[in-house]
């Protein structure tokens, strides 16, 4: 049942070049229009959006995160993402032209599930991703789009996670499409370089022995730090959040730019820093991380740099370089995020712990 693995989540790590493509399949009619199924909204009713809210949490929550840049960025409309905990208690202003997306794996978190109830009780639309046929949050919602990665047993989400970025991508476009704020060119442009990733994703898969033996350097660290900019920002977030779910070990990412403004005041020597430096091409974003790594690196810090193929600026401030497939910026959390989810389940496996059934967790969480 685990395909040879010693954890469901590893399995579920190696299935991700399937998941990103399964959730890919049947998306595009025969005149290379984007298409989804279970789009219930019409075209209508969402040229009529001004508002986008994501909703979610966790894991889920990232993946919101990492929406907000393709959606801005692809259909110009506000978008902002919060927590669905948070959701509700602040009185969000909620109107018939806003759309809610809540993002959820299982179907059912009863913090997400609240939110969208919400919204719906203030007359706004709410479309769900979601990967569990059936569940509560996507009968609760207007429309729905589901992602296509199996059933997830391993408590930490990963092939989740990739399929999630899959369908906010392919939300965001549909919505360019409807909205007609990209060209039809455009939008068959980034469906192709959807189409590649799951061969990118594999090719960071072959990689795996590289990260486990930078694991297997880590073993005695107490805290481990993460750092990203842009999309990559979340990227840093979710590899934090797998190691204290996993290693127990306290992580934290940040944001690169935020370094200066306090957390440097925590690197020491030898503190192992994980950076997801951007593409090349996007220069001002890269040059600023490379200045970020600089000064961790000055004050003592491991870095260890997440970098696309072919960057060889990082090299002299880098200990260890972990080579990423060249893919646009907007993309590369699908990438990115992998060697972190191997680490983690890696860092977790060889300090003894459980990695499917992590101590106090739960798959899904139905209380708020
Ligand atoms: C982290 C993790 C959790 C979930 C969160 C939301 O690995 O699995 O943070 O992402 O509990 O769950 P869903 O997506 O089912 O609503």
């Amino acid at each position: 049942e685990k395909d040879g693995h010693d954890w469901f989540m590893r399995k579920e790590i190696h299935e991700q070049p399937h998941a990103v493509a399964d959730s890919l399949l049947g998306r595009r009619t025969p005149e290379g229009l984007l298409h989804l199924d279970e789009m219930r909204l019409t075209d209508q009713e969402l040229r009529s959006i001004d508002k986008i809210i994501i909703i979610a949490c966790g894991t889920s929550f990232y993946a919101g995160m990492v929406a907000k840049y393709a959606i801005e960025h692809w259909t110009r409309t506000p978008c902002e993402v919060e927590l669905a905990s948070e959701f509700r208690y602040r009185d969000p202003i909620l109107t018939p032209s806003t759309l809610v997306v809540a993002i959820s794996q299982s179907g059912e978190t009863a913090d997400t599930l609240q939110a969208i109830r919400h919204a719906r009780t203030q007359h706004s639309r709410v479309l769900a991703i979601c990967n569990t046929n059936g569940s509560t949050i996507p009968r609760e919602s207007d429309a729905v789009i589901y992602t296509h990665a199996g059933p997830e047993i391993g408590v930490a989400s990963t092939k989740g996670f990739l399929t999630q970025l899959v369908a906010c991508y392919l939300l965001a476009l549909y919505l360019a499409q409807v909205k007609g704020t990209l060209y039809g060119d455009e939008i068959g442009n980034v469906l192709d370089q959807l189409h590649e990733m799951p061969d990118h994703i594999q090719r960071v898969l072959d990689g795996e022995q590289q990260v486990y033996d930078l694991a297997k350097e880590h073993t005695g660290s107490r805290s481990v730090l993460f750092l990203g900019r842009h999309a990559g920002y979340p990227v840093a977030l979710e590899g934090a959040l797998k190691l204290k779910e996993l290693a127990y070990l306290h992580a934290e990412g940040f944001a690169a730019g935020e370094l200066k403004h306090g957390p440097i005041a925590l690197i020491e020597q030898d503190l192992p820093v994980l950076c997801v430096v951007p593409p090349q091409g996007r220069d001002q974003l890269r040059e600023k991380m490379i200045s970020g790594i600089q000064e961790v690196r000055a004050r003592g810090a491991r870095t260890i740099c997440l970098v696309e193929d072919g960057d060889e600026a990082i090299a002299p401030y880098a200990d260890v370089l972990i080579r990423l497939p060249k893919v646009p910026v907007l993309l590369q959390p699908l990438v990115a995020v992998v060697p972190l989810q191997l680490f983690a389940c890696e860092l977790a496996t060889l300090m003894g712990h459980d990695v499917d059934q992590p101590r106090n967790l739960a798959k899904s969480v139905t209380v708020e």
